[in-house]
């Protein structure tokens, strides 16, 4: 018998088939995951034990950047591969500093959506909207998406621990390029992706149990892969960097980095 689902689950999920974004909530400390994600979780731990940090790395970078940007003036954010919403979502770091911002969440998954909505369900800054993003022509088009987001003025697209999994490197290259020519002179590109640069046989070891767990494969990139994403973007300082040392907070210790977690960037459109 299918076991009764929590209310925040959305009735199209089975609960048994992990989820990327289910796992990564648990890997963060969050409680929107069921047993199945947890389990797997634990496995992919066991393989690669930095993962969690890995996942607290990237987490970081992606609130310390919105903190950032909405400091430095920009008021309208796309976040690409939202996830579910958790400690220091980005629309309560944006509001923070700029009561004006708005922002559009765009996720695949149907957790991630349901938690989302639920939670901006009084705000009429904050949307959520159920999309592929590889689809970014769709994305862009979708009317919540218009109606929330002036594309004539700059705004920061958020693409923080996701591109990984577009495996294939010429749609992740179109993707970028696309996005970039969407966005208006003055938008800021957010980008963090995974790295493998230690010893590479836990870590395929880990992502192929991933991809037989969630039916969704990870293609981590070198620096220079991800400098090459970037292509001709201006970026800030201090340019493309592990994710922790991006900006990292100037009154504690320097964050330790470890072999998986990757590189991060804020670039601006010309
Ligand atoms: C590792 S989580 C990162 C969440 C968030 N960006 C953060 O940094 O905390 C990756 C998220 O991207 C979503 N995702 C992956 N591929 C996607 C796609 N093609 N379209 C929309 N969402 C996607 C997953 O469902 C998951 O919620």
């Amino acid at each position: 018998m299918q076991p009764l689902l929590p209310d925040w689950a959305a009735d199209v999920i089975d609960p048994q088939r992990p989820s990327p974004a289910r796992v990564y909530d648990h890997l963060l400390g969050g409680f929107t995951n069921f047993d199945a994600d947890r389990r797997i979780a634990a496995r992919l731990v066991e393989i690669v034990p930095e993962l969690a940090h890995t996942a607290r790395a990237g987490r970081g970078f992606l609130q310390r950047a919105v903190e950032y940007l909405a400091y430095a003036g920009i008021d309208q954010f796309l976040d690409l591969g939202s996830g579910i919403p958790t400690a220091g979502n980005v629309h309560e770091i944006a509001l923070r500093a700029n009561p004006a911002a708005r922002v559009v969440y765009i996720d695949v998954d149907a957790v991630a959506v349901a938690v989302s909505r639920r939670l901006l369900a009084e705000n009429s800054q904050a949307t959520v909207v159920q999309a592929d993003f590889t689809d970014i022509d769709g994305v862009l088009a979708h009317p919540q998406v218009t109606a929330m987001l002036d594309f004539t003025r700059p705004m920061a697209i958020l693409l923080v621990s996701v591109l990984h999994s577009v495996t294939d490197d010429a749609a992740a290259a179109t993707l970028f390029k696309r996005l970039s020519a969407m966005i208006a002179p003055g938008s800021r590109v957010v980008l963090s992706h995974l790295t493998a640069e230690g010893d590479r046989e836990p870590v395929d070891r880990m992502f192929a149990l991933a991809e037989q767990a969630t039916g969704r494969g990870i293609r981590p990139r070198s620096r220079a892969e991800i400098a090459e994403l970037l292509g001709d973007l201006t970026l800030v300082d201090p340019g493309l960097v592990h994710m922790a040392r991006w900006r990292p907070d100037p009154d504690a210790p320097l964050p330790e980095v470890r072999a998986l977690d990757g590189y991060a960037a804020v670039a601006v459109k010309p």
